[in-house]
C-alpha cells in the first residue's frame, strides 16, 4: 500500500468518532486525514493512485448521504484506489445512503473493499441513540478497521474476486438504484435555524459552518439555500442561542423519539 486517507464530514461530531475508530483499528501511524467541514478542504482537488486507501464516512440526510460528496467527489480521482465507505445514522435509517456513497466512489474511479454502517447519537439532539458510538460501537469500528486492512493484505498477496454489482458497488450492501427521493415534510417553513435575542456575537456558528451559510457579519440570518440543517450551529452554540422553533418539526422529532427507540447495531460488509 502506498498511502492511506480519511476522509470524513461531521458537522455534530459523531461521524469523526466513528472515523477515528475505524483508523485506529488499522494500526498505521501514518495517515492523511482530511475533514471536510472545513470548505477549504473540499476544493482541493486529489488524485488517488491505485496503491492508496481511503476511508470515507460520512452521515445519513432524509434517507440518503449527505449531498457533500455529490460535488466534492467530483474533484477527486480514485484511479483504481481502495474504497472503505462507511455512513453514520441515528437510529432510524441508512435507507439508500451506504448504496449511494459506494456508487459515488466507485463511479470517481474507487474499488470498494469495505463498508460499514454506524448507530450515532442523532444529530436533532433528541432523545434517540443518546451518547452512541458507544464503547461497544467503538470496539466494533476498531475491528471493522482491522479486518478490512486483512482483507486488503489477503487481496495484495492472493488477489481475491470482489462480488460486485453492475455499479461495481459490492453486491452485499443493501438499497435501491434509482436512489430513493430524500425525505421532504413539509414543516411551515424553511427547515434552517434562527437566532434569539441570547446571541452574544461571539460568531462561532459562522465561522464553523460547513457551508459558509451565517453572514460572518449578521449571525441573525441564515441563507436558507445554502444551509444543510446539519445542526452544528445548534448544538455549537456556547448560549444556545440557535434553534428550530417550527412546531411541525418538533412535533417531527418527538414522533421520530417515539417510534425508533429499539436500538439498532452497526453492520459491516467485508
Ligand atoms: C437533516 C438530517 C437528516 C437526518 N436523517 C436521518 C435519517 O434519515 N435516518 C437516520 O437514522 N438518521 C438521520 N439523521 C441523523 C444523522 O445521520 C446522525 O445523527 C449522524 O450521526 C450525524 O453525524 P454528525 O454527528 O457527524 O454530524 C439525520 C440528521 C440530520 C441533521
Ligand atoms: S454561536 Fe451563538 S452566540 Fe455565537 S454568534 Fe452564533 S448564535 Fe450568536
Ligand atoms: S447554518 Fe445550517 S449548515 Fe450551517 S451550521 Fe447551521 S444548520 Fe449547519
Amino acid at each position: 500500500m502506498n498511502k492511506t486517507y480519511v476522509l470524513y464530514f461531521s458537522p455534530v461530531g459523531t461521524t469523526r468518532l466513528v472515523a477515528e475508530a475505524i483508523y485506529s483499528g488499522f494500526g498505521m501511524k501514518d495517515l492523511t486525514v482530511i475533514d471536510l467541514c472545513d470548505p477549504l478542504e473540499r476544493e482541493k482537488a486529489i488524485e488517488f493512485t491505485n496503491e492508496d486507501l481511503v476511508l470515507m464516512v460520512f452521515p445519513v440526510y432524509a434517507g440518503r448521504v449527505v449531498r457533500i460528496p455529490r460535488y466534492y467527489f467530483n474533484n477527486i480521482e480514485g484511479n483504481g484506489a481502495k474504497a472503505i465507505t462507511v455512513v453514520t445514522y441515528g437510529n432510524r435509517a441508512y435507507d439508500d445512503a451506504l448504496y449511494e456513497l459506494s456508487k459515488l466512489a466507485v463511479d470517481s474511479g474507487f474499488e470498494q473493499i469495505a463498508a460499514a454502517a454506524f448507530v450515532c447519537e442523532h444529530s436533532f439532539d433528541i432523545d434517540l441513540a443518546k451518547d452512541r458510538p458507544d464503547n461497544e460501537d467503538i470496539e466494533y469500528a476498531k475491528t471493522f478497521g482491522r479486518k478490512s486492512v486483512e482483507k486488503l493484505d489477503v487481496m495484495d498477496a492472493e488477489g481475491m474476486n470482489l462480488s460486485l454489482n453492475a455499479h461495481g458497488v459490492m453486491k452485499i450492501i443493501p438499497g435501491n438504484f434509482p436512489f430513493r427521493t430524500q425525505f421532504r415534510h413539509d414543516f411551515g417553513g424553511p427547515l434552517v435555524p434562527e437566532t434569539s435575542s441570547e446571541c452574544i456575537s461571539c460568531g462561532k456558528c459562522a465561522r464553523d459552518c460547513p457551508v459558509l451559510a451565517i453572514p460572518s457579519d449578521n449571525f441573525m440570518t441564515t441563507d436558507a439555500k445554502k444551509c444543510i440543517t446539519c445542526f452544528r450551529c445548534i448544538r455549537k452554540c456556547p448560549v444556545s442561542a440557535r434553534s428550530i422553533p417550527l412546531k411541525d418539526f418538533v412535533d417531527h422529532a418527538k414522533w421520530l423519539t417515539d417510534t425508533y427507540q429499539d436500538r439498532k447495531e452497526a453492520e459491516i460488509f467485508l
